[in-house]
């Protein structure tokens, strides 16, 4: 079997850690010129350099419409082309209940879960069009497809990444350009590993409440996004990937 992304350029948000890295790194195993796009230069500049076979490194607020605008333009002026763009930039998991919730706190979250994935997509379709098509793969969330006591922006950030991906799909089918989204459950990333004690509790009594009973890699996250990235996904467009364990399977417990 060829390289499943042979050939194709690849503009990755939040690109520096974590996910994103890992979808970095397994895209250019997978034979595309990645592009990482991060606020964190130094850290997307040394993987960028470390990937090789093309890849560079482009600084990007994901909230920025305008820095969107310039990124296109140097990725186009410098590979020729953009096929893919994963919308993987987010955060803010934090929050707590509503009444202690400030309004800058929920701002930010939607800022850049949503604007971000929005501006996004306003931004290298016309680009994607002219070129005949393309792949978009949001990184929304288990938490975009069901409700997370005390954790409200982020998981209406997330839902709001959902809604994107359904309606885009909608008004860019015809254009070619295919977009879908992966949900990850819990996933072993420096976002993670910076939660409280409290919530990592918590987190040891969800993971013992899954089938599968751990935390997830990014790059079974990365695996994901491959698949809706490449060709091999043609027929998919619209759609919600849910990578978790099994976590939204179902109640872990037995009958009533
Ligand atoms: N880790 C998990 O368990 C998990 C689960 C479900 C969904 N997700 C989602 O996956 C995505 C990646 O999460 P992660 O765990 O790798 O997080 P992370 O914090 O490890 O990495 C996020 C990256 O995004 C970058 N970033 C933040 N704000 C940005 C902005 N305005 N513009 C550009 N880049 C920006 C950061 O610099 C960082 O490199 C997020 O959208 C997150 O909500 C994560």
């Amino acid at each position: 079997m060829g390289k499943r992304l042979a050939g194709k350029v690849a503009l990755i948000t939040g690109a520096a850690q974590g996910i994103g890295e890992a979808c970095a790194r397994v895209f250019a195993r997978e034979g595309a010129i990645v592009v990482v796009s991060d606020i964190q230069t130094e850290k997307g500049e040394t993987l960028a350099a470390e990937l090789g076979g093309g890849a560079l490194f482009q600084s990007l607020d994901v909230t920025d419409l305008a820095a969107w605008g310039t990124a296109v333009a140097a990725i186009i002026a410098r590979c020729g082309d953009l096929d893919i763009l994963v919308n993987n930039a987010g955060g803010g998991a934090g929050g707590g209940p509503i009444d202690r919730q400030q309004l800058d706190g929920h701002r930010r979250i939607m800022e850049v879960n949503v604007t971000g994935v929005w501006a996004g997509i306003k931004s290298v379709a016309p680009t994607m069009a002219t070129k005949g098509g393309g792949s978009v793969v949001n990184i929304s969330s288990i938490d975009g497809l069901a409700g997370v006591r005390d954790l409200s922006s982020y998981v209406a950030s997330k839902h709001a990444v959902l809604g994107l991906t359904r309606s885009l799909a909608l008004e860019l089918g015809d254009k070619g350009i295919r977009v879908n989204s992966v949900h990850p459950g819990v996933i072993e990333t420096p976002l993670v590993k910076s939660t409280s004690p409290a919530s990592k509790a918590r987190l040891e009594k969800a993971l013992a409440m899954q089938p599968v009973k751990r935390m997830g890699k990014p790059e079974e996250v990365a695996n994901a996004a491959l698949f809706l990235a490449s060709d091999e996904s043609s027929y998919c467009t619209g759609t919600s990937l849910v990578v978790d364990g099994g976590h939204l399977a179902g109640p872990y417990r037995d009958p009533l």
